[in-house]
């Protein structure tokens, strides 16, 4: 013979699954972030950016003063920022970029990357949409905009 729950207690049945779920997905939340965690805590001095795995090691002088990462940075910078920038760096908010002799490559790819907020003033991030070996090509480019820096010194 089989035996029915009385159906009054679905209701109860349900509430107790629907508690049990919840719980689940609490517990599958706070297990995500406790690893979120965990891997920001393996590479304290970076940024979120080489978690996201555009990790590239800054290049040496030679990777930048190469011709052709020049050009493809070059090809990029027209399509993406000239826009704003004009084609040399000329045209934008900050100083020219032509007179920018001493500029630290690490700091124009973190600007690049992480983008930068001033007022009026906004600077998108390009880590999530350029990776990261086109932005240190931009970099290049913008490094060979100057005078004293010019490509295969
Ligand atoms: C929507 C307009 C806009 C676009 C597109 C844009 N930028 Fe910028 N950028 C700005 C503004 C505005 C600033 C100045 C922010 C400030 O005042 O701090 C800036 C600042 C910078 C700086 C720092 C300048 C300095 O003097 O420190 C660099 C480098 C730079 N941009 C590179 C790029 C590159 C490379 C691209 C394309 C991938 C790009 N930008 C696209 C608006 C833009």
């Amino acid at each position: 013979m089989t035996r029915r729950f009385p159906e009054h207690g679905k209701p109860a049945v349900s509430a107790a699954l629907f508690r049990a779920a919840r719980l689940q997905a609490a517990l599958v939340l706070a297990c995500g972030l406790a690893a979120t965690t965990a891997q920001a805590e393996e590479n304290p001095g970076k940024p979120p950016a080489a978690i996201e795995g555009s990790t590239a090691a800054a290049p040496g002088e030679d990777d930048l003063k190469n011709p052709e990462w020049i050009q493809a940075g070059k090809t990029r910078f027209v399509q993406t920022c000239a826009y704003c920038h004009g084609t040399r760096g000329e045209a934008g908010k900050t100083r020219s970029f032509e007179t920018r002799e001493t500029w630290d490559p690490q700091v124009i790819h973190d600007t690049i990357a992480n983008g930068r907020v001033n007022g009026p003033n906004v600077m998108p991030s390009w880590s999530g949409s350029i990776p990261d070996d086109m932005i240190w090509k931009i970099v290049a480019y913008i490094k060979s905009l100057s005078a004293g820096y010019k490509a295969g010194k």
